[in-house]
């Protein structure tokens, strides 16, 4: 029998608070950086290793068939039809810089876990340091605590919008003339640091959009379904399926006005 997408919600945001708790717990002890990964700038702590294996941990015990894609650790494949998608520290620059904009990501989604086939069914993102905790199950709507969360629904004179670079220099021409393209629309731009809670921004209405080429998976497992169900679309190139080559996330309206300024 399939499970309920509810039913997997208490377990994210149980594991959620526990990851995130130890997150802000070492970062208040120290960190420093233990590795580089993809290029110099793309960095990993001791902390980002130690988070995904609690998370890995807690689900193996709790749901062994499932199957788990994390960005430290790997894959592991699913009996049950079910895998958990996860970032421990979303925004590690930040984390390790002492900026406290960084989140916990888990997603269970259903189906091959691939973005743009997987069906996510629940999404939990949770910074520690502010405490908020944002949650979607599918179908149930996008939640920060017990507020029920909306998408900005007008497209104002201005947007306000954010988006990210990705770690690979030889990207970041190509970004930042996609920025000049959008600028006209914009009231201002941001850049966080971290993909998920610019996605749970644009789920609580706090920004109007949001774009961002080269996202891997565990980015915007979450995040993508906390926009859905506050009423907002996200997509990717030609507003098809979200991939690495672009993730555009908004209301609808900005949503249309970003995915023609970034497909053109
Ligand atoms: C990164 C953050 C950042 C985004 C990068 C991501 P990480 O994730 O979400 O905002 O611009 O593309 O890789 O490396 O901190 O988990
Ligand atoms: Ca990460």
């Amino acid at each position: 029998m399939t499970t309920p997408p509810a039913d997997l919600l208490p377990l994210a945001v149980d594991i959620a608070r526990e990851a995130g708790a130890l997150a802000y717990a070492r970062r208040r002890a120290g960190v420093s950086i233990a590795a580089t990964k993809s290029a110099v700038a793309d960095i990993v702590t001791d902390a980002d290793r130690e988070v995904e294996t609690l998370i890995r941990q807690r689900l193996d015990a709790a749901r062994p068939g499932d199957g788990f894609l994390g960005e430290e650790s790997g894959g592991g494949e699913s009996t049950t039809g079910i895998t958990w998608v996860v970032d421990p520290i979303d925004g590690t620059v930040n984390y390790a810089f002492g900026i406290p904009i960084y989140a916990v990501s888990i997603a269970a989604v259903a189906g091959e876990p691939v973005p743009g086939e997987w069906t996510a069914l629940v999404g939990v993102v949770y910074n520690p340091v502010t405490d908020e905790l944002f949650h979607a199950v599918r179908g149930e709507g996008a939640w920060l605590g017990e507020q029920r969360l909306a998408v900005t629904r007008e497209a104002p004179a201005g947007a306000l919008l954010a988006t990210g670079f990705g770690y690979d220099p030889a990207t970041h021409a190509g970004d930042l003339a996609r920025v000049a393209k959008v600028m006209p629309i914009a009231r201002d731009l941001r850049r966080m640091g971290s993909a998920s809670l610019d996605l749970a921004s644009v789920a609580a209405g706090r920004l109007d959009g949001y774009f961002e080429r080269g996202l891997n998976p565990w980015d915007h497992a979450a995040g993508a379904l906390l926009v859905e169900e506050a009423g907002g679309r996200v997509g990717g190139i030609g507003g098809g399926p979200v991939g690495r080559a672009m993730t555009i996330a908004a209301g609808p309206a900005v949503f249309e006005r970003l995915v023609s300024i970034i497909t053109e």
